[in-house]
């Protein structure tokens, strides 16, 4: 789409250009500025600079190839180049010019280089809302009152929470630490090859503002189970209800905080019944 708003001006100064009956030179001039500023300026969508560049130059062969094609347009051009090269009136000018180019082509190099060379943002939510309820291996849980069956043994009887525990290191040391990493910092030996990268969970933003009912839904649903604002890359974090048990994804899930010595966000659940 063209820019209206630039396109119609320059249309206008080209056609009033045309009545004005200016020099040769003028004309070639602005010819020459109309074209850049169309280019440049005069797309909805922007144009690359290396095609913008690229044009210009054919542009500038093209006059050059009308203004050269006759005699009486070349003197036309030529007379009032070379009084300006030569005559002494114009010297203060000339001088302008002479260090205008030079200083034109340093500050097209200086702002190029000092681009700042950051990728863009992309609104990527890394904690996106779960859904409401999710199904595992055929059963459907409601998310609001979903909890880790096993994290009420770690008051009541802490053998056989350390059991459990002890069941998750084993399923974090067999899946889950080529990714994630030996310490869970996030550096596995696949880390390095994916984007996004393998969550840190030693980082406090991670599994401690969570629930436990939260790492169930990535653990079991991974990457492919997350909504569009998950994105925009796609995750390589594997569905893990493809290969583990409900248990044994609630096991890996207790050792995640034991081995980084987390708390999960506790589960608010509407208080009904309580007291009665
Ligand atoms: C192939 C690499 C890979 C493997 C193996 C892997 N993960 Fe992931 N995991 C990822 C990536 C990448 C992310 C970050 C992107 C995302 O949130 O999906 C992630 C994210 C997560 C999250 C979300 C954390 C948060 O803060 O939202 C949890 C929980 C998780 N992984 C647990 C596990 C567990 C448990 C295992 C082993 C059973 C495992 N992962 C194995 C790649 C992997």
């Amino acid at each position: 789409m063209m820019n209206l708003a630039v396109v119609l001006p320059v249309l206008a100064v080209l056609i009033g250009i045309r009545f004005a009956k200016p020099s040769m030179l003028g004309w070639v001039t602005a010819w020459w500025l109309a074209a850049w500023v169309v280019l440049d300026f005069g797309f909805a969508v922007p144009v690359p600079k290396t095609v913008v560049k690229e044009f210009m130059g054919i542009i500038s062969l093209a006059l050059a190839a009308y203004v050269t094609s006759d005699p009486q347009r070349w003197r036309e051009v030529r007379e009032p180049t070379t009084a300006f090269l030569t005559e002494r009136k114009f010297l203060p000018l000339l001088v302008l010019v002479t260090l205008a180019i030079p200083a034109a082509v340093a500050a097209s190099i200086y702002f190029d280089m000092t681009a700042p060379a950051q990728a863009p943002i992309f609104g990527r939510t890394v904690h996106p809302a779960p859904p409401a309820t999710l199904t595992v291996h055929e059963v459907t849980h409601d998310m609001q009152t979903l909890d880790n069956p096993y994290r009420k043994l770690e008051a009541s009887d802490p053998a056989a929470f350390a059991v459990h525990v002890e069941a998750g290191r084993k399923i974090y040391y067999e899946n889950c630490f080529y990714c994630h990493g030996d310490l869970m910092q996030g550096g596995g030996m696949f880390a390095h090859a994916l984007n996004p990268i393998p969550t840190n969970f030693q980082d406090s933003g991670t599994i401690a503002m969570l629930q436990e009912s939260f790492l169930f839904w990535r653990v079991s649903k991974g990457g492919p189970g997350l909504p569009e604002e998950g994105g925009p890359w796609m995750s390589a974090m594997p569905a893990w209800e493809n290969f583990l048990t409900e248990e044994e994804i609630w096991e890996v899930i207790l050792f995640l905080y034991d081995f980084t010595e987390q708390r999960p966000r506790a589960l608010h659940v509407a208080s009904g019944g309580e007291g009665h």
